[in-house]
C-alpha cells in the first residue's frame, strides 16, 4: 500500500529523516513509533504529499505520491495538530472538510452519517467543536479523515493527551475500519498502543531502527528482565551492582535488565542483605515494548 525508498528529509542543519525504506502492507496496522523529535511527523507528511523529500520516493496505491491526484484519493489523513474550527460546530467542520474534496450533497450527508455513528459524534453534530472534550475532538478529527472513504488511513498521534478510556475507544474504532479493509498507519509514543498494531516501525533520530510484530521485537530483545520488590524507596539503591545492565524504579518495584538471571538474583540478595533491607520478591518478567524500545533507543544504561 506504501512504499518509501531512500526517503531522505533535512531541515537546515537538521537531518529530520534518513533513508528510510518502509514498507505498509495492504490491510494492516503499522504503528510508527519513537519519541519526540524522532522523525515521525516529518515522515508521514512526505507519504501524504505534504512535503517534499531531499531524496527518495514515496509509492502511494501504486501511484507515486507526486501524483498527486490519484494518490490523494486514496488517502485520509489525521494532521498531529487537527486544526478544528472551535466556532464551527462539529456537522459544519465535516461540511467544510467536505467541500474541499468537492463531495456533493447527497453522498456527504450519507458518509457523514455513517461515520458519526462509528465514531459515536452522532448525538453532537450541532454542538461547537469547541465544546467537545479532548477524546470528542479527536474523534471529529478522524471523521474528516474518513470522509472521503480512503483505502489508507494515515494518524499521527491521534490519541496524544487523550484519556485512557478514550483512547481505547479510539483503537476500538482503528480496529472497526480496518477489518472493514482499511490500512491504518499511525504514529503514537505510547508503548501500549505499539502492541495493538500488527506491525511496529520503530524510529529514533531520523532512521528506522527495528521493523517487526510487537512479538517478534520483544523475541529479539537479548536481555531478561527481573522485578524486584524490597522495603526500600531509594530509586538508586540497586544502581552499583555489576551484574544489572539496566535498573529503573516505579515506585513500587525496581524493574532490573539482566544477562544472567541466577547471577544477578543472588547480587541483589547478598546486596540487600549486607544494607539490611528486606527483600519481598524477586521474579522474572517478560520484556515489555518499553523495554525493548528503551533498549533500540539506545538509552543510557545506569
Ligand atoms: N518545519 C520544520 N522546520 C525545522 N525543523 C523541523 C521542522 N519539522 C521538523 N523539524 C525538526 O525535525 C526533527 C523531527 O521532527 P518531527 O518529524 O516533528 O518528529 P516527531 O514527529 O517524531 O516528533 C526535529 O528535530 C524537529 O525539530
Ligand atoms: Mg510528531
Amino acid at each position: 500500500m506504501i512504499i518509501t525508498r531512500g526517503l531522505s528529509k533535512s531541515f537546515g542543519y537538521v537531518q529530520a529523516v534518513e533513508n528510510v525504506a518502509l514498507h505498509v502492507p495492504e490491510g494492516a496496522i503499522l504503528g510508527l513509533v519513537g519519541p519526540d523529535g524522532a522523525g515521525k511527523t516529518t515522515l508521514l507528511r512526505m507519504i501524504c504529499g505534504l512535503i517534499t523529500p531531499d531524496e527518495g520516493e514515496v509509492i502511494l496505491a501504486g501511484y507515486p505520491v507526486t501524483k498527486m491526484e490519484q494518490a490523494k484519493e486514496n488517502l485520509g489523513y489525521m494532521p498531529q495538530r487537527f486544526s478544528l474550527y472551535g466556532d464551527l460546530t462539529v456537522m459544519e467542520n465535516i461540511n467544510f472538510f467536505a467541500a474541499m474534496y468537492k463531495l456533493d450533497k447527497q453522498t456527504l450527508t450519507k458518509r457523514a452519517e455513517e461515520i458519526l455513528t462509528l465514531t459515536d459524534l452522532s448525538a453532537f453534530k450541532q454542538r461547537y467543536a469547541d465544546n467537545l472534550s479532548g477524546g470528542m475532538k479527536q474523534k471529529l478529527a478522524l471523521t474528516c479523515a474518513l470522509i472521503t472513504r480512503p483505502r489508507l488511513l494515515v494518524l499521527d498521534e491521534p490519541t496524544y493527551g487523550v484519556d485512557p478510556k478514550s483512547r481505547q475507544e479510539f483503537w476500538k474504532i482503528l480496529y472497526r475500519l480496518n477489518q472493514e479493509g482499511m490500512t491504518v498507519l499511525v504514529s503514537t509514543a505510547y508503548m501500549d498502543e505499539a502492541e495493538l498494531c500488527h506491525k511496529v516501525a520503530f524510529m529514533n533520530e531520523g532512521q528506522i531502527r527495528a521493523f517487526d510484530s510487537p512479538t517478534g521485537l520483544r523475541k529479539s530483545f537479548g536481555y531478561r528482565i527481573l522485578e524486584v520488590r524490597a522495603l526500600v524507596r531509594d530509586p538508586y539503591i540497586l544502581n552499583d551492582l555489576p551484574q544489572l545492565i539496566d535498573v529503573s524504579f516505579s515506585g513500587y518495584k525496581y524493574q532490573v535488565v539482566v544477562n544472567d538471571v541466577s547471577a544477578a538474583s543472588l547480587a541483589i540478595q547478598e546486596h540487600l542483605r549486607a544494607k539490611n533491607i528486606t527483600l519481598v520478591s524477586i521474579s522474572e518478567a517478560a520484556p515489555s515494548m518499553e523495554d525493548v524500545f528503551a533498549l533500540l533507543a539506545e538509552k543510557k544504561v545506569v
